[in-house]
């Protein structure tokens, strides 16, 4: 991929391409909701299983309404409040999006992004733009454009640089499902929206609502155990084990590993002599923003695993995206 205009974007994107599309969560990889063929790019570019349905995002909420055959008064209050911004609602799909969007289900996930940039793209296409995070299949997302450009350097396409994502981790992922006059609401992926401000902006419309805490397997087809690892292993650590101890262990844990999980490569060194510390922020959002950029930088440094800390200080709501993707990116965890 190369990077362009905005204006070259549109004629890509017209021309059944797709696009590297700055968004405040992380960059995606767009293409026309009606344009089989660009859909059909999107997976075999990211060489992602067709069971993962992609995400659409919206310009404005009288598109999203189109998506879906239930825009609800608490879909509304939702967008109304977190839109644009990091909330992606699954609802029923509308006879508008097309099976391979959604791998088959009866939903479909929608967004408005909080980026200029993305939103000026979807509203001078005039339609939406399906986009799952620009990255290989279960690898860590780019969180600038530069990353898109490392992670698909032989595939044709347009990257728009829009900067540094501002939240660097993706969309809270909200199944909304209406049973009689009550809803069921489940986050099948934790992000900046909490489930605690989903409540409090739905406690002020007076709706009735129960939060479950965990969906069906079919529900939530994208919830793999590995995801977002780097290219050398992630070691989470949790007590006081020294840098040599943590190298050791690795070795006879990592070094037995299948090759594969869930389709997902395990990469594993041919020796584990060294290893680095990813530092956390102090502060949930500001190691959330850097997260997956120091990931990859590190991981292209000299060393053969790569691990992290953490700590009961970490098991806070704010931390709780992080913390998600953090033990997800892992290949050991002790
Ligand atoms: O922040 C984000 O959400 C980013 C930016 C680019 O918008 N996008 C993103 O897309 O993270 P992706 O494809 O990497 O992750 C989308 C997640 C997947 O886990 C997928 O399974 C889930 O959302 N998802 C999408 N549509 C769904 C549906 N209809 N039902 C259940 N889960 C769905
Ligand atoms: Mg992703």
């Amino acid at each position: 991929m190369q990077l362009g205009t905005i204006e070259a974007a549109i004629s890509e994107l017209k021309n059944s391409g797709i696009v590297g599309m700055p968004t405040e969560t992380v960059y995606g990889l767009a293409a026309k909701i009606d344009d089989i063929k660009a859909v059909q790019k999107i997976f075999s570019t990211k060489k992602r299983p067709f069971f993962d349905p992609l995400i659409v995002h919206v310009s404005d909420i009288e598109m999203a309404k189109a998506l879906t055959t239930e825009w609800s008064e608490l879909a509304q209050a939702l967008a109304e409040k977190f839109w644009p911004g990091p909330l992606t609602m699954v609802l029923p799909k509308s006879s508008r999006v097309i099976d391979s969007i959604t791998a088959g289900l009866g939903s479909v996930g929608i967004r408005m992004p909080n980026h200029p940039m993305a939103l000026e793209l979807i509203k001078k296409m005039g339609v939406p733009l399906a986009a799952p995070s620009a990255n290989r299949f279960g690898k860590t997302s780019p969180t600038k454009a530069m990353h898109v450009l490392a992670e698909f350097p032989l595939d044709p396409g347009i990257v728009l640089d829009g900067g540094d994502c501002i939240i660097g981790l993706e969309s809270t992922v909200l199944l909304i499902q209406k049973m009689s006059d009550i809803y069921q609401l489940c986050i099948l992926r934790a992000g900046r929206v909490s489930e605690s401000q989903i409540r409090s902006a739905i406690a002020e419309k007076k709706i009735n609502f129960v939060f479950l805490p965990k969906a069906d397997k079919q529900l939530a087809p994208g919830q793999m155990k590995h995801h977002y690892m780097p290219d050398i292993p992630l070691v989470v650590v949790k007590g006081n084990s020294t840098e040599q101890e943590i190298l050791e262990k690795a070795k006879q844990r990592i070094s037995s590993m299948p090759d594969r999980i869930d389709e997902v490569e395990i990469r594993k060194p041919k020796k584990f002599n060294s290893a680095k510390e990813v530092i956390l922020d102090k502060d949930p959002s500001f190691a959330a923003r850097h997260f997956y950029s120091q990931l990859r930088e590190m991981s292209a440094q000299n060393t053969d695993i790569l691990y992290i800390r953490i700590s009961k200080d970490h098991e806070t709501e704010l931390w709780q995206p992080l913390m998600d993707r953090l033990l997800k990116a892992a290949s050991l965890i002790f």
